[in-house]
């Protein structure tokens, strides 16, 4: 048997010894007849293509029509700027913004990271802000929340449910429309607890707080503030050569009776993320109100529980927040010289996150993983990966949508 499969291959066409004998077979069929129509197929496959990563549906004819013309016609090799302004026939595309925008940005909105969960005023201000190219280093500051315009939907925005995003969503509210979906400041919806200086773009919306700041100690806000900016979970943080002061008095300096765990262990999460999350001091989700309340002034009564675990422990007396992490391994994420590197608020910190490189290439990965469907690969788009992210940086205009048209026509080509 093994002589005999060995010649056929020998003598099967082009490709057919790289792969086994029917692939082959099917691949060589396949380049001949690609290569009887060279040119005519690749723009229109490649518009249709760009349009189904960006939207998740295909394009009408007229769409394709009209991107192929922006690509100078069928046959002609275009331009990147050409090909940008293909691809924004499908950042224009109202499924850009309702299905595929909710998709992405749903699971950032829960801690189970799941798809599968109501659109909510985090998820619908993400979506407003990548519309209107609202700076995306805002998304952690900005005093901004989308609603719908006033009577589209019954119910107005409340502060204790969710029931004013379950209409826009049941009643398929197109979130595309600029007459339909808008922005306005967090601090004048009717019953507002921020003012402008205590907001902090989807940090205080209604879902975040729900998931975020509801029980706890708060600082399940810093995780997935990390998780969802920095593409970092805590355990990729982990530094134990960190200053220990900020450490809480909750959390034990002999676990098990061994203070060797603390400083191996425990620190390496704590002294990073302790001193961050004192910026969210104030705020607080409220069960039995069903809303997220703030204490102006004064600190929650979470970062001060389990005080007799560590006595000695940092006692939480204002909002104050320090990043010890610019020192050490995670000095790599590139935190920025117009930062402090500490302040006070969930404001400041959001603006310390935001204007992190890692903020600029997790955006950018989580566009390639969207759009590509597949994790960007080491050594293979690393490079890509951070020219986009350096042109979202550029000038301060953090552009989402560039993002995503760079993503996309990187992802379709030479496929
Ligand atoms: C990998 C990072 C990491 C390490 C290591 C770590 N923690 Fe934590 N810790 C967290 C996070 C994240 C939270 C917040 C969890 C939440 O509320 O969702 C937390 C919360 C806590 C809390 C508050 C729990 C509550 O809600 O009342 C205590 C106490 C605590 N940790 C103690 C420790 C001790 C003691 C150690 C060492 C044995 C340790 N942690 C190691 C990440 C870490």
């Amino acid at each position: 048997m093994v002589p005999s499969r060995r010649l056929r291959r020998l003598r099967s066409p082009r490709f057919g010894w790289l792969l086994p004998r029917r692939l082959g077979w099917l691949l060589a069929a396949l380049l001949v007849i690609g290569s009887a129509s060279p040119s005519l197929a690749d723009n229109r496959d490649r518009a249709k293509r760009i349009f189904d990563r960006l939207t998740g549906v295909p394009p009408t004819e007229a769409q394709l029509v009209t991107m192929v013309s922006r690509m100078g016609g069928l046959a002609s090799t275009p331009s990147y700027n050409q090909l940008l302004d293909a691809a924004d026939v499908a950042l224009d595309d109202p499924a850009f913004y309702n299905v595929s925008l909710v998709n992405f940005v749903t699971p950032w909105t829960n801690v189970e990271r799941t798809v599968y969960a109501d659109l909510n005023d985090y998820t619908a201000t993400v979506v407003g802000m990548i519309r209107d190219g609202v700076p995306f280093d805002r998304v952690l500051t900005a005093d901004l929340v989308y609603v719908a315009a006033p009577g589209v939907v019954p119910t107005a925005y409340e502060h204790t449910s969710n029931e004013h995003y379950r209409q826009i969503q049941g009643l398929g509210v197109d979130l595309s429309n600029p007459t339909q979906l808008i922005g306005v400041p967090q601090s004048s919806l009717p019953g507002a607890v921020l003012a402008t200086e205590e907001t902090a773009g989807v940090i205080t919306t209604r879902a975040a707080a729900e998931a975020f700041f509801s029980a706890g100690t708060n600082r399940r806000m810093w995780r997935f503030t990390s998780l969802n900016y920095l593409c970092r979970d805590l355990e990729a943080m982990k530094d134990t050569s960190r200053p220990a002061d900020r450490v809480r008095q909750d959390v034990t300096r002999s676990p098990g009776g061994d203070s060797e765990i603390f400083h191996t262990q425990c620190v390496g999460c704590h002294a990073g993320m302790d001193g961050l999350a004192g910026a969210y001091a104030s705020y607080q989700w409220d069960d039995d109100q069903a809303r997220m309340v703030f204490s102006r002034g004064q600190v929650q009564p979470k970062h001060l529980i389990n005080a007799n675990v560590f006595p000695g422990g940092y006692v939480t007396v204002d909002d104050s927040w320090r990043n010890n992490w610019r020192v050490g391994q995670n000095a790599a994420l590139g935190w920025s010289d117009s930062e402090l590197g500490e302040g006070f608020g969930a404001k400041g910190l959001g603006a310390e996150v935001a204007h992190s490189r890692a903020f600029a290439e997790c955006q950018v990965q989580k566009v390639f993983e969207h759009v590509c469907f597949r994790p960007p690969q080491d050594g293979i788009d690393a490079t890509r990966i951070q020219e986009i992210a350096s042109d979202f940086e550029a000038g301060g205009a953090y552009d989402m949508r560039a993002v995503f048209a760079d993503v996309a026509i990187y992802c379709t080509e030479g496929e």
